[in-house]
């Protein structure tokens, strides 16, 4: 059971999970926020959900999670102060928010993928999803979808990326949820802010932590492979792919080491 009093303790916000939302069970996080009709509006609610039915993962994959063991939360920013910013640079703001918290608390080394997954170990720890809705070109509602793997102690399915957990990696010792949740939301915020002002300093940090960048990668989006080298990711959080001399820049797509 998610203690709600442990994890209000911890937190230290103004405006990022003030509006709390626990719900033992829901089809997906980012569905519940994106739905009109639950009229939540408050920029900066977080809803955590213990058990997703319908769990949503990049690329039309299924996100997996085990009941009451892991965090799969959703954050709405609906503030038109941060919806001015770069979509990418929000995303790199919430994965990175999420490696420095398990570090933080853990002294787990992290490392990031682009676009934004969170690795401990070259495995998968975390992911994220972030979902909007618009009214013509102008963004309404950004919902991030932050899943990541805390107490779960095995993963049965066929993955991409072999998955692990805070808990494996810390050798079988559990890790505390509440704590976790807040540090992510703490830092998350900070980084929100410091957006608005040094979007270069964000985007510095996320490619300190993203060791793939000068190695041989291969770009899958569906049906369509790239290979060359991960040259770079430009100032709008696009990857830039080197392949025979020339530079592309990549918009999807999943990218593993050749
Ligand atoms: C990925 O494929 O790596 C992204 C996974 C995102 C999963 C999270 S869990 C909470 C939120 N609600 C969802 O339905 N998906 C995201």
């Amino acid at each position: 059971m998610f203690n709600i009093e442990i994890f209000d303790i911890k937190l230290d916000t103004d405006f990022i999970g003030r509006h709390f939302v626990y719900i033992d069970e829901v089809d997906s996080t980012n569905l519940f926020l994106l739905n009109k009709a639950n009229k939540f509006n408050t920029n900066g609610t977080v809803i955590l959900a213990e058990k997703q039915s319908k769990g949503r993962g990049r690329n039309e994959k299924v996100w997996y999670s085990a009941k009451d063991q892991n965090l799969t939360f959703s954050i709405l920013i609906n503030s038109k102060k941060y919806l001015s910013n770069n979509l990418n640079l929000i995303n790199f703001c919430s994965s990175l928010s999420v490696a420095l918290a398990i570090e933080n608390l853990y002294q787990l080394k992290t490392s990031l993928k682009w676009p934004n997954d969170v690795l401990v170990s070259q495995k998968k720890v975390a992911g994220i999803l972030l979902e909007s809705i618009s009214q013509g070109s102008k963004i309404e509602k950004l919902v991030i979808g932050i899943g990541i793997n805390i107490n779960q102690t095995s993963f049965q399915g066929n993955f991409s990326i072999q998955p692990t957990s805070v808990r494996l990696e810390l050798n079988g010792r559990p890790a505390e949820r509440e704590r976790v949740l807040a540090e992510i939301l703490n830092i998350f915020e900070e980084h929100l802010i410091k957006l608005e002002n040094n979007s270069a300093g964000i985007l510095q940090d996320w490619k300190e932590k993203c060791r793939m960048i000068g190695e041989k990668i291969t770009v899958t989006d569906g049906e369509n492979t790239k290979y060359g080298i991960f040259e770079d990711v430009d100032d709008e959080g696009f990857l830039l792919l080197k392949s025979k001399g020339k530079i592309e820049k990549i918009h999807f797509g999943e990218v593993s080491l050749r």
